[in-house]
């Protein structure tokens, strides 16, 4: 019988994920670490693996790609199996994805006890996936290790309390866990991509709201261009994004607008500490350019990181028409720049995993 099984399965829980498992690998507690086959391309899964150091799966259950329910749906089906052949006694999920939701509800319907890392998170948009994800994951789970205090707001409001433990975000202990690798890496990262620090805009976007609609992509694509006559533009493709962008006429692809693959962990968050400035429909690249102190531009109607809306260090814009200005404003606005910087972040102190490893410990120890 395994102490705890973990699910991972697309890029961003393999970040949350990965101090959680390290700090359990420290301690005498049986892990079984079960990877759902979400994510499978090398630059979207392996390189996270390898950057932060994350035991190889005993598990593989290679789902891959498909409509929410076929996605969901196999990895429950998949993941049932694994559950019964390892007996955990908890059951352990990260963020948001359908990986999250499908391991959360397979557990529970099997009466083991789900942990939820990064609970109480909410956009308050059904429009997107994850907040169902959120929503369903949450109320399915016995133990929500919460990143923040909006967090723990969120969960008192649905009635959660008594299972809610304030632990702080485990991405902050990734980040310091990178940080003397990123800072040996940076200077040959730009001299690579041919960029002079705060001298760029760095882009990636891969939410359905804003790259499935073909005509809002060019529109983006527009604005980014037009952006690109003042600033380097260098726009880090999602896989999702890539296919649809290849639909476009004229697109941009020369040293002023660059187009470059998804990169790993560590070179995503060198390029955003050099970037002037950031544009990103990514929920936790939002956090991450408020703990750099990099002004970050989101391309959405809302955020489940309300924090990092504070002093302006973040900015919800959800019409295209309006990024280019914008960019162009904040990228050169060295008073926000200053004012951004001594900002100091409610994202908790970096020691969350081994908040989060005591209290599962103290769990099984009830479970014996
Ligand atoms: C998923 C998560 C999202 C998260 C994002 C991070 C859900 C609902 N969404 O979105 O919350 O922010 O991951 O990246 O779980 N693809 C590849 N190679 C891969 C993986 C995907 O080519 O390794 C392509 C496929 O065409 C696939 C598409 O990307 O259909 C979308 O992948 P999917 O996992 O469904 O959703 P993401 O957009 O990546």
């Amino acid at each position: 019988m395994a102490d705890l099984m973990i699910v991972v399965g697309a890029r961003p829980q393999f970040i949350k994920a990965a101090p959680v498992m390290k700090e359990i690998s420290s301690r005498n507690i049986d892990l079984t670490v079960v990877h759902s086959g979400q994510h499978y391309d090398p630059e979207m899964s392996a390189v996270f693996f390898r950057e932060l150091q994350i035991p190889k799966p005993s598990v593989n259950l290679r789902t891959g790609s498909g409509s929410h329910a076929k996605q969901t749906a196999t990895i429950m089906q998949r993941l049932e199996g694994s559950i019964l052949a390892h007996s955990p006694k908890i059951v352990v999920v990260a963020g948001d994805t359908n990986t999250t939701l499908a391991a959360a509800i397979a557990a529970a319907k099997l009466n083991v006890p789900v942990a939820h890392i990064e609970a109480g998170l909410r956009s308050h948009d059904l429009s997107m996936p994850e907040e169902i994800n959120r929503r369903l994951t949450d109320h399915c789970s016995v133990l929500l290790f919460a990143p923040t205090k909006t967090a723990i707001y969120n969960l008192r409001n649905e009635g959660l309390q008594l299972r809610t433990y304030l632990t702080g975000d485990t991405m902050v202990d990734s980040l310091r866990m990178v940080m003397p690798a990123l800072r040996s890496r940076e200077a040959g990262l730009l001299k690579h991509f041919e960029l002079q620090a705060r001298e760029y805009v760095l882009v990636t976007l891969h939410r359905p709201s804003n790259v499935d609609d073909l005509d809002r992509l060019r529109e983006i694509h527009n604005a980014l261009k037009h952006v690109a006559k003042r600033l380097r533009v260098l726009f880090l493709v999602h896989p999702r994004t890539r296919g649809r962008l290849r639909r476009i006429k004229g697109l941009a692809h020369n040293r002023e607008f660059t187009l470059a693959p998804p990169q790993g962990y560590i070179e995503n968050l060198a390029l955003m500490k050099n970037a002037s400035c950031i544009l990103t429909d990514s929920g936790g690249m939002q956090k991450e350019s408020f703990i750099l102190h990099v002004p970050c531009i989101t391309l959405r109607a809302n955020t489940e990181w309300p924090e990092t809306l504070q002093g302006g260090a973040n900015r919800l814009i959800n019409r295209p028409g309006r990024i280019s200005r914008e960019i162009l404003r904040v990228a050169v606005n060295e008073d926000l720049r200053t004012r951004i910087t001594s900002l100091k972040h409610p994202f908790g102190d970096g020691r969350a995993s081994s908040r989060i490893v005591r209290l599962l410990e103290s769990s099984l120890q009830h479970l014996k």
